[in-house]
């Protein structure tokens, strides 16, 4: 039931900080990952012995295996390589037994994905499934499963698996880099009190609402939205963009923003609506003035920015039209706060344009047909 939202959606973006916390309970033990759960099919030796990871999805749940990517190399310093479920088995894929592959399925019942996890099985490499629903038949084609602990995603459109779909991969690359003696003890804690700091950051961002509604009814006419992001902002923008595309069925696309001089800016024409992540100024990395930069330029030829950046980024101000704020957090973790804002804002676009967020036309909840 809606328990009083007006949508399953709304009700489902509202469940995220809970989806996390539910995510994280019961694995994290004196501050450091315990997945027992996998140990069975990934007894620490085979962790230790994975030599290559493939993520394998489709849609959002292939966008959160991206930032996984992100994550495992880091933490773990294993080579990753994300892949579209539906692509992978029909490409001659390079499998070795110490290949780890990892699924990642809300429903746990998608064809592609499903068919893909069998075909690396029967070619002798490991699978790992991430999954939202008890018993699904990925989870049961696979060497182990870490389940996602969302609660039921009803809205057709994935908004809590998402999130918690990050959370679980975050969870899955501190306890590979622990095993592998990639990441120390000290290390570890830090990063998983930020992950446990998350759910209490995420209900404050989801307090925009109202902004972020009047934003998207400003932008009812709107043809088309592109989102731009770099590094773990990249995944970002393209969920942004995939959300937006199904719900209200506006043409959008998410760019890498070190890539727009190399083609995307010539789409930039005045008026042009582009949403962009804007990495924290305490990145190490130093690629929030690249960001900045890449705002000003865009804004030079016209176009109407909407940022979404860290509370206190002044350096955006000049440059942006409209800004939402997200709490500090460590590099990585602001996916999961910078993803929220673009998912209301998509349903309250649709919302605007009288459509029905809970159920856009031509798409199904799971895809159980190739
Ligand atoms: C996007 C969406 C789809 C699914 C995709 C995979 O909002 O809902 O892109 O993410 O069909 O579905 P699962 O995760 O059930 O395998």
């Amino acid at each position: 039931e809606k328990g009083g939202w007006s949508s399953f959606m709304a009700k489902e973006i509202s469940e995220e900080p809970e989806a996390l916390e539910q995510t994280l309970l019961g694995r994290v033990h004196d501050g450091l990952v315990v997945l027992d759960e996998i140990a069975e099919g990934f007894p620490d030796d085979a962790l230790r012995a994975v030599d290559r990871i493939v993520v394998l999805g489709a849609g959002t749940a292939a966008y959160s295996g991206l930032l996984g990517k992100y994550a495992i190399e880091k933490w773990a310093g294993v080579p990753v390589e994300v892949e579209l479920a539906h692509e992978f088995r029909y490409r001659d894929p390079v499998l070795g037994p110490n290949t780890l592959v990892v699924s990642i399925s809300q429903s746990g019942e998608t064809m592609d994905t499903l068919m893909a996890v069998k075909y690396a099985g029967e070619r002798g490499a490991r699978t790992l499934s991430i999954c939202n629903t008890q018993g699904a038949t990925i989870a049961r084609e696979s060497d182990a499963v870490l389940y996602t602990r969302a609660g039921p995603e009803v809205a057709v459109a994935s908004t809590k698996a998402f999130t918690a779909q990050v959370a679980a991969l975050y969870l899955f690359g501190l306890h590979l880099g622990r095993v592998r003696g990639v990441l120390a003890d000290e290390a570890s804690r830090a990063l998983v009190a930020e992950l446990q700091a998350l759910p209490a950051k995420l209900q404050q961002v989801l307090l925009q609402g109202d902004e972020v509604r009047q934003m998207a009814r400003q932008m009812s006419d709107t043809r088309s939205v592109l989102f731009l992001g770099r590094h773990v902002g990249y995944p970002v923008a393209l969920e942004g963009a995939l959300k937006l595309k199904e719900l209200a069925y506006i043409h959008a696309e998410g760019f890498a923003a070190g890539e727009l001089k190399h083609g995307p800016i010539a789409l930039i024409e005045p008026g042009q609506r582009v949403f962009v992540i804007v990495p924290s100024p305490r990145d190490g990395a130093s690629l929030h003035p690249k960001v900045v930069s890449n705002i000003q330029e865009i804004r030079a030829r016209g176009a109407h920015v909407l940022a979404i950046a860290e509370a206190g980024d002044v350096a955006v101000l000049p440059f942006a039209d409209e800004v939402l704020r997200i709490p500090l957090a460590g590099t990585m973790f602001e996916p999961l706060l910078a993803v929220a804002p673009l998912q209301q804002f998509a349903m309250e676009l649709a919302a605007a344009k009288g459509l029905d967020v809970d159920q856009p036309r031509n798409l199904a909840k799971s895809v159980t047909v190739e």
